[in-house]
């Protein structure tokens, strides 16, 4: 006979009555044995490890290493010299404007640019000037780089066959107000952790109007 003991402390109680004979419930299954568990625990530990160490790399890819084109902005125009008249039949304007453009880097490496960016002056459509930013140099990973950029606008510019624009121009002259677009295309390379480098070409497009009386530049805006 089976004696019932301390050592059985997991075997159903209640107030049913027992037999001698005691099944094994289901509830009292052997745990399955240690050091099984310890390696399926050691194998999701694996997993999820490699999971999460693919998903830094993704992050650092994606963020680190992809390369981002440079913003260019102008952001402040002063106009050195102006000249303009609207008393004949077809205006004249010649004015130098001087100002500060903005290079904003988003990447994580360096940008580097040469000297001698090509700016345009359009005026309704067409080209009424041009100039440029004359230095080269660098922007720092995720920094600003201030250049300076020289601009001239003539009506000699426009082509003596343009005859639309040449009347617009001497309407607008006649009212004091100018809109003109300062367009450049600033090419650079971006090198990212020393060894990988790509071109990059930052956008200038600005819009603003000239106010001839005031001489001053308003309503500068980049897109
Ligand atoms: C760039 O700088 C070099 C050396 O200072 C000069 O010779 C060259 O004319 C410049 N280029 C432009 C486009 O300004
Ligand atoms: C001249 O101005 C008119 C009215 O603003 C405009 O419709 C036309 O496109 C302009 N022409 C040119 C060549 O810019
Ligand atoms: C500059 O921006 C204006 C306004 O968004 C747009 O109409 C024009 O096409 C742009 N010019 C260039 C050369 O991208």
């Amino acid at each position: 006979m089976p004696k019932e003991g301390p050592t059985r402390p997991i075997a159903p109680t209640g107030s049913r009555p027992r037999s001698d004979d005691v099944e094994l419930a289901p509830f009292a299954k052997p745990p399955p044995r240690l050091h099984q568990r310890r390696s399926s625990k050691c194998f999701v530990y694996a997993l999820a490890l490699i999971v999460l160490l693919c998903a830094a790399f993704l992050g650092f890819a994606l963020t680190v290493l992809r390369v981002k084109t440079p913003q260019l902005r102008l952001r402040r125009l002063d106009v050195k010299n102006l000249d303009y008249s609207s008393a004949s039949s077809s205006a004249y304007l010649s004015a130098a404007l001087v100002g500060e453009a903005v290079l904003k880097n988003p990447n994580f490496g360096k940008f580097e640019f040469s000297n001698g960016t090509a700016v345009s002056v359009i005026y309704g459509g067409g080209v009424l000037g041009g100039g440029k930013i004359e230095e080269g140099g660098r922007a720092g990973a995720r920094e600003r780089e201030r250049v300076t950029m020289k601009m001239e606008v003539r009506s000699s510019e426009l082509a003596a066959d343009d005859v639309d624009r040449s009347r617009n121009l001497t309407i607008d002259v006649g009212s004091g107000t100018v809109r003109l677009t300062s367009y450049a295309k600033m090419r650079g390379r971006v090198t990212v952790l020393g060894w990988i480098k790509r071109w990059r070409t930052a956008e200038m497009n600005c819009t603003m109007s000239l106010e001839l009386p005031g001489r001053i530049v308003r309503d500068l805006r980049c897109n």
